[in-house]
C-alpha cells in the first residue's frame, strides 16, 4: 500500500543544510497498522508527510497503492491526497470559527458531492467516533479528546484508504489517548484502513502490528 525505496531528505536553506532522512526502506503493506518512533528531531514527522505527500522526498522512490508518486504534478498528487490518505495531527487542526460537523465536511468540498450527502456522510463519521451529540458546537466548546475525535471523523469522511496520524494522543491524558487508539484499531481491523502512527509512548506503539525507529534520520529497527 505504501512503499518508500532508498528514500532520503534534506532540507536546504541559504546557510544549512539538515539531512532529515537517510536511505529508509519501508513497506507498509495494505490493511496493516504501523507506528513510527524515535527522539525528537529524528524524522518521524518528516517520514509521514512523505508518505502522506505531504512533503516530496529529496531522493528515492514513493508508492501509494501502486501509483509512483516521484513525478506527479502538484495538482495530481493533490488528487491522490485528497482520495486515498486522512491526516490527524497532535494539535488537531480544527477551524475554531467553524462547527463540528462544518469542520468534518471541509474534505468533501474538493469532491462533487451534493451539500446534503455531504452532511449525511459527516454526521456518519462522527456517529463512528461517538460524537453524535456534538455536532452543532464549536471546537472550543470540546474537551481535548473530543476535539481529536473530530479530527479523526474529518480523517475518515472520505473513506481513505489510509490513516497518517502525528502523535495524535501528544496531548491527551492515557485515558483519552486509549479511546484514540480504540477508534483507530477498530477502524484498522473492521474497515482494513491502512495506519500509520507517531508516537513517543510505547504503550500505544504495542498495540501496533509493527514498529519503525528512527535515530538521526536513520531507521534503526
Ligand atoms: N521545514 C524544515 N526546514 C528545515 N529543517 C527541517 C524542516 N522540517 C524539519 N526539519 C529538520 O529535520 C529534522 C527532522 O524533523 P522532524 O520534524 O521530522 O522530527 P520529529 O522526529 O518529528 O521530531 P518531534 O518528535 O520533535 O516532532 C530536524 O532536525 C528538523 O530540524
Ligand atoms: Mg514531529
Amino acid at each position: 500500500m505504501i512503499s518508500l525505496k532508498r528514500v532520503e531528505k534534506i532540507y536546504r536553506t541559504s546557510s544549512v543544510e539538515t539531512l532529515a532522512l537517510r536511505d529508509i526502506n519501508i513497506e507498509v503493506p495494505e490493511g496493516s497498522f504501523f507506528s513510527i518512533m524515535g527522539p525528537s528531531g529524528s524524522g518521524k514527522s518528516t517520514l509521514l508527510n512523505i508518505m502522506g505527500l505531504i512533503d516530496a522526498p529529496t531522493e528515492g522512490e514513493v508508492r501509494i497503492g501502486g501509483n509512483n508518486v516521484v513525478g506527479m504534478s502538484e495538482k495530481e498528487m493533490a488528487h491522490l491526497r485528497n482520495r486515498k490518505i486522512g491526516f490527524v495531527f497532535q494539535s488537531f487542526h480544527l477551524i475554531a470559527d467553524l462547527t463540528v460537523v462544518d469542520n468534518v465536511e471541509l474534505p468533501l468540498i474538493y469532491r462533487k458531492m451534493t451539500a446534503r450527502d455531504r452532511r449525511a456522510k459527516a454526521l456518519d463519521a462522527l456517529a463512528r467516533v461517538g460524537l453524535s451529540a456534538r455536532t452543532k458546537h464549536f471546537p472550543t466548546q470540546l474537551s481535548g479528546g473530543q476535539c481529536q475525535r473530530v479530527a479523526v471523523a474529518r480523517a475518515i469522511v472520505g473513506d481513505p484508504e489510509i490513516i497518517l496520524a502525528d502523535e495524535p494522543t501528544g496531548n491527551l491524558d492515557s485515558a483519552m489517548s486509549n479511546e484514540i487508539m480504540d477508534i483507530l484499531l477498530a477502524l484498522n481491523k473492521e474497515e482494513k484502513v491502512t495506519i500509520a502512527v507517531v508516537t513517543h509512548n510505547q504503550g500505544i506503539a504495542d498495540r501496533t502490528d509493527k514498529v519503525i525507529r528512527l535515530f538521526d534520520g536513520s531507521q534503526v529497527a
